[in-house]
């Protein structure tokens, strides 16, 4: 256990990165949000890792040491409002600092090698600037940096979302970007094996889950536990239980009568998961999204499962504070791809 790679997750949120690095055999020492629900999820899945309730905003690192002690690998997803570069950038918007932390982070620990993951769309933001701009400041550190738009249904999680990971490495960086080992589309994990066998209903959190898992995908997701934790079912009202009924499997307001068709005034109003096929990305509860099958929105667990967090993760809070630490969340199971790449390059046994 000794020689396992620290790792430190700044903006951890509940986890999903930090839960990757984990399975693929890292050691999380801490992960630090200002969000105190998200840490009190982080603290739960991640026995002997510290949660820091901390703002990142106006981050001196320089005593973090001695909280963490030597760190490895730092990884975190600075939320991409901190990527304003100069000249558009509102001096006054405190978020403007979220990425700079990062970087100084970096600057102070001197990890062997940083993970910064981002919403994909960062690589073309103010023409191409931003991405440019975290090069030369990694660049400028001593770090080789490498970075690639990822979907994570090419990794097996039941889900389109897409992601842009920089990987740098001090010196040389021999770190190689995982192959994608689902991108046969007839071989992606789909919604209907990653959810048909949780219930139509709402259970009590720890109810023994009687259906026997139909998948390969969710004997994995239920290997070390078979409880249900997080399956609140939303109760809609009628109407909109009665409009969503008539959208078929995969489907949207297209398949609506024309009168309903424009009862929601967003594009992606109405629209059902499709069973045979991966989710697309999973929001932070904006209940434009419904179960393939159910009348109603995808519960929490349901919403985890699209991520492929186990069913042993257990969200903490309140329903609205789950939904959005899911939908922040990294799919672990990618995460554990993107570890386990960089456990080889850093030429760990693992
Ligand atoms: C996209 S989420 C990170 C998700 C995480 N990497 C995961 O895989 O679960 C971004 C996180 O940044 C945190 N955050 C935003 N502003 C912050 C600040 N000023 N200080 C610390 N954390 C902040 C949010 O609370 C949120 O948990």
């Amino acid at each position: 256990m000794k020689n396992k790679l620290k790792v430190l997750d700044l903006f951890s949120g509940c986890g999903g990165l930090s839960y990757g690095f984990v399975r693929a055999g890292f050691d999380v020492v801490a992960g630090i949000d200002n969000w105190k629900d998200s840490l009190i999820t982080f603290e739960r899945n991640h026995p002997g890792s510290k949660g820091i309730l901390m703002d990142l905003g106006n981050f001196d690192p320089k005593n973090l040491e001695k909280i963490t002690g030597k760190i490895d690998v730092v990884v975190g997803g600075p939320p991409c409002q901190g990527f304003s570069i100069s000249g558009k950038r509102n001096p006054n918007d405190p978020r403007n600092g979220l990425y700079t932390s990062f970087v100084k982070t970096v600057k102070q620990l001197r990890p062997k090698a940083f993970v910064l993951e981002n919403v994909p769309n960062l690589v073309a933001m103010s023409g191409g600037k931003i991405k440019n701009k975290i090069l030369k400041d990694f660049t400028a550190l001593g770090y080789e940096v490498k970075y690639k738009v990822m979907l994570a249904s090419d990794y097996g999680v039941p889900q389109n979302r897409r992601r842009v990971v920089f990987v740098g490495t001090l010196g040389h960086n021999s770190f190689i970007f995982p192959e994608p080992t689902f991108s046969d589309p007839e071989s992606k994990a789909t919604a209907g094996q990653a959810i048909s066998d949780l219930p139509e209903g709402s259970v009590k959190d720890g109810t023994e889950n009687k259906k026997k898992p139909v998948s390969d995908y969710q004997a994995k997701m239920r290997k070390k536990s078979n409880k249900i934790f997080n399956h609140e079912i939303t109760n809609h009202d009628q109407k909109t239980t009665d409009i969503i009924a008539l959208v078929p499997d995969g489907g949207n307001y297209k398949d609506l009568p024309d009168h309903l068709k424009n009862t929601r005034r967003v594009n992606i109003a109405w629209t059902r998961y499709s069973s045979n096929k991966p989710s697309f990305t999973i929001d932070t509860g904006h209940r434009h999204h419904f179960h393939y099958k159910w009348n109603r929105i995808p519960t929490v667990r349901e919403s985890a499962r699209l991520q492929s967090f186990p069913d042993d993760f257990v969200f903490m809070g309140s329903k609205t504070s789950q939904y959005k630490q899911v939908g922040n969340a990294v799919p672990p199971l990618m995460a554990e791809q993107i570890a386990k790449a960089l456990a080889k390059a850093l030429n760990k046994k693992i």
